[in-house]
């Protein structure tokens, strides 16, 4: 079957958009969404970012990013479902990394962009996505996890902890854009990964970030809506090591779940660690999986 490969533009948003909630189906996609992931990504790269058509219409779609240090990712890749298994995917694929290897990447990895990612890997429930990357080489190296909150379930009183924390000299509050210079300060002396989702928090119009601070010094975050706006993730959140264990962490979190009641129904949050933490903070579950992929080129 004949195809075209080319550029994605702009002007096919709202097609994609149709294209990846039938064809990337275990994810719900909105216009928005997609220009977050494509257009606002800081990496974004139009020879990295192309579709497949056939009579103009679109059959297949992928976008790779390049960050630090020569590590490329696969951001997105889906073949509409009538046009699979027919070397559409494979063709993608090979144009991506062929631009990738040009412009200095030595390894590829698949979904998980940080930090602005769709995913935080791939979802083996997308069981011919993993055929997909194990027969182009990608090897298998680890797997993470998403949970999630039902927020219509609690109510998620914060008031007599945020008064004992004041008693002890920590005071919690919704950051404002005059914290901005030394939140970034001790975002990059505690937390250098996460700045980019801080700043987004920071630049929504209501800023969807809390602090805490003792002496005047910023020593905790938890914020949401730093990636995936309107998906409800939560995250990134941390205390700085010297003031850990005194439920600074746990009161931020629980702030955040309250604030997101006001428009979500469920907090997602992606790609955990401390399993343990958020599920006796909040009763959060195991909601996802992922597996990991990597191609040295
Ligand atoms: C994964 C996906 C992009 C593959 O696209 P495709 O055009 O069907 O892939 P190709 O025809 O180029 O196949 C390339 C190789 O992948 C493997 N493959 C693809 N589909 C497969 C399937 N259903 N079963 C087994 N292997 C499969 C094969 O090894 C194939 O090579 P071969 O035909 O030479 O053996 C497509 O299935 C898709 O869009 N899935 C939904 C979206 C998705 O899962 N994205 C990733 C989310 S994490």
């Amino acid at each position: 079957m004949s195809y075209n490969i080319s550029n994605f533009s702009k002007e096919k948003l709202s097609e994609l958009t149709g294209f990846m909630n039938t064809n990337h189906d275990l994810d719900n996609f909105t216009a928005e969404l997609l220009k977050e992931k494509i257009f606002d990504d800081l990496d974004f790269n139009a020879d990295l970012t192309i579709c497949s058509t056939r009579n103009g219409k679109l059959t297949g779609f992928g976008m790779a990013v390049l960050r630090q240090d020569g590590l490329g990712f696969i951001k997105i890749i889906a073949v509409g479902k009538d046009s699979r298994e027919m070397g559409i995917g494979r063709a993608i694929y090979q144009l991506l990394e062929e631009r990738l290897k040009v412009m200095g990447c030595h390894s590829i990895r698949a979904y998980n962009s940080n930090p602005n990612y769709l995913l935080p890997g791939v979802d083996p429930r997308y069981t011919p996505a993993l055929c997909f990357f194990n027969s182009l080489g990608f090897k298998r190296y680890g797997e993470t996890l998403s949970m999630s909150v039902d927020l219509t379930k609690k109510s998620f009183q914060t008031s007599v902890d945020e008064k004992k924390l004041l008693k002890s000299g920590v005071s919690i509050s919704r950051a404002k854009l005059t914290d901005g210079e030394r939140l970034i300060s001790f975002m990059h002396s505690a937390f250098p990964l996460w700045i980019h989702e801080v700043k987004k928090m920071l630049s929504n119009d209501i800023i969807t970030l809390f602090i805490a601070s003792k002496d005047r010094e910023i020593i905790s975050f938890a914020g949401y809506d730093g990636n995936n706006f309107g998906a409800g993730w939560f995250g990134p959140m941390g205390t700085h090591t010297a003031h850990r264990g005194m439920g600074i962490g746990s009161l931020l979190f629980r702030i955040c779940l309250k604030d997101m009641k006001k428009s979500y129904r469920k907090a997602v949050i992606p790609w955990v660690e401390p399993v343990c933490f958020y599920s006796r903070v909040s009763g959060a579950e195991v909601e996802r999986l992922f597996w990991l992929y990597q191609k040295e080129i």
